[in-house]
């Protein structure tokens, strides 16, 4: 029990004894196994917290990414986002997130060159990809072939030795563009692209998507910054869905690629990962900025959402969003504009101007742009998620190694309210009511 002199400290008296108690306050949390010791009675459990979908609970201390929600910061290892997106690369990022200091020359060199040097994939995995269907999503085969890593690499079973972990990492972020490309070939029935180590991370990516006959691939300088500047914006975002998932599915000392498969299906989700997909499908629905106020009005009626808009951390505007719509205009230079972008623009605009989203603090979120700008450079909408889960990989695998580092965390199991029925006998079949008509009686399928 805390000491009651101390001021960080909550006071709570239980009404149904009357007793009071002392919960310690740290780091602006209580924690919650200390309401266990409020009882009704010796043999009852003790009070529990509820908290569907963690709207109001800390699940680790973490030490990698920093967000203010309503001054909108966000930064990776005390690094503001805006100077990462404008003066680092993804893989010196994806370094700093995973290590936590910004690497000299020599260590950015050799981490450079291990990452490259991890690109191949083995070429069973090539048979194992030719096994979906050509209309497979994208997104779909990268969850089952990042999945499928985990049995090319047994080793990988050791998360408690550092060695491996570190050769993991390499070949999880070396091979995830190398996947993500061969999904999007499979799908078009274009031969499979083998990395160029010659290239940059960024490049060799697009190099393995859109490479045609050239000898050698030379990406469009712009895009590839482009793609590499998207990449660091999406490479961590501290306990979102995905992470939560990585997180929780590595807490039963699992091996990284099952842990990070888990997470690339969490981000396949329209609420997550899948949103810039949505928010494209959504301005072509629109199709006119013409209709871009009766869109409003139908979302504030009830009828679907504004997508690419509200986020559930930002109730400012999230300072990726800043950064990419910027990005989107030097792309569009290049590309020539997206026609869709006057729409989302006129989307951006009343929607800022409108009580309904202003009441709501809904802003535009990262994906509000993304999904414009990977349209202009040639990516079909299918291919956003898996963009996105190329460029979280290393913050994915940042919060793994630091879960697994971390002694208070054990294997994630939280409690649940019951309201289901009382204990009661088992009834034999014939013995049973009839119970009408319903779904299961006559929903039987016939072919
Ligand atoms: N359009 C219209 N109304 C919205 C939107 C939206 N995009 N987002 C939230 N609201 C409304 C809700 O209807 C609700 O209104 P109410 O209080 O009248 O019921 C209120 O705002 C609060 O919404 P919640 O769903 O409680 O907010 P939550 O934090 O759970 O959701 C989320 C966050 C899922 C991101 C939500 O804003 C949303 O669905 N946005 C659209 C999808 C999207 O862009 N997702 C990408 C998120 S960023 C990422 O994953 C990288």
């Amino acid at each position: 029990m805390a000491d009651p002199n101390h001021c960080n400290s909550l006071s709570i008296t239980d009404n149904r004894t009357g007793k009071s108690y002392e919960l310690p306050i740290e780091h602006g949390t209580v924690r919650t196994m200390d309401l266990r010791q409020i009882k009704e009675s010796e043999d009852d459990f003790g009070l529990l917290g509820y908290d569907p979908s963690f709207l109001n609970t800390a699940s680790c201390k973490s030490q990698i990414t920093f967000i203010d929600g309503e001054k909108g910061i966000l930064r990776y290892r005390g690094y503001p986002i805006e100077q990462l997106a404008e003066k680092s690369s993804f893989l010196e990022t994806a370094y700093l997130l995973i290590k936590g200091e910004l690497p000299d020359k020599e260590r950015l060199a050799v981490w450079t060159y291990n990452i490259r040097h991890h690109t191949m994939i083995h070429a069973n995995l090539t048979k194992f990809m030719d096994g979906f269907r050509y209309d497979a999503h994208p997104m779909g085969i990268l969850v089952g072939t990042v999945g499928a890593l985990s049995t090319f690499y047994p080793d990988a079973k050791n998360i408690g030795d550092e060695e491996s972990r570190k050769l993991q990492v390499r070949r999880l972020i070396g091979k995830i563009p190398t996947l993500a490309a061969m999904s999007f070939r499979h799908h078009l029935g274009f031969p499979y692209v083998l990395p160029d180590n010659d290239l940059s991370y960024a490049g060799n990516f697009l190099s393995m998507m859109f490479r045609m006959t050239e000898q050698k691939y030379e990406p469009n300088p712009v895009l590839e910054k482009a793609l590499d500047v998207l990449f660091i914006l999406h490479a961590d975002h501290e306990q979102n869905c995905s992470t939560n998932a990585v997180r929780s599915v590595s807490s039963s000392k699992v091996d990284p690629y099952s842990a990070i498969a888990a997470g690339c299906a969490a981000l396949y989700g329209p609420l997550h990962g899948g949103a810039n997909e949505a928010v494209i499908r959504m301005l072509e629905g629109i199709g006119s900025v013409d209709n871009v106020s009766a869109f409003i009005k139908s979302v504030k009626s009830g009828k679907g959402r504004l997508m690419g808009f509200g986020h559930r951390v930002y109730k400012n505007y999230d300072p990726r969003a800043r950064i990419i719509k910027k990005i989107a205009f030097e792309v569009f230079e290049e590309t020539g504009r997206n026609p869709l972008l006057d729409i989302a623009i006129e989307l951006e605009r009343i929607a800022l101007e409108d009580d309904y989203f202003i009441g709501r603090k809904l802003y535009p979120n990262v994906d509000f742009y993304s999904g414009l700008i990977y349209q202009a450079m040639g990516f079909p909408t299918d291919m956003f998620p898996v963009l996105f889960a190329i460029g979280r990989a290393p913050g994915w695998l940042a919060q793994w190694i630091e879960h697994v580092k971390d002694p208070e965390q054990k294997i994630a199991r939280p409690r649940q309210i019951f309201l289901g029925a009382p204990c009661r006998d088992y009834v034999p079949l014939d013995e049973r009511p009839s119970r009408g008509d319903d779904e299961e009686k006559f929903g039987i399928c016939r072919l």
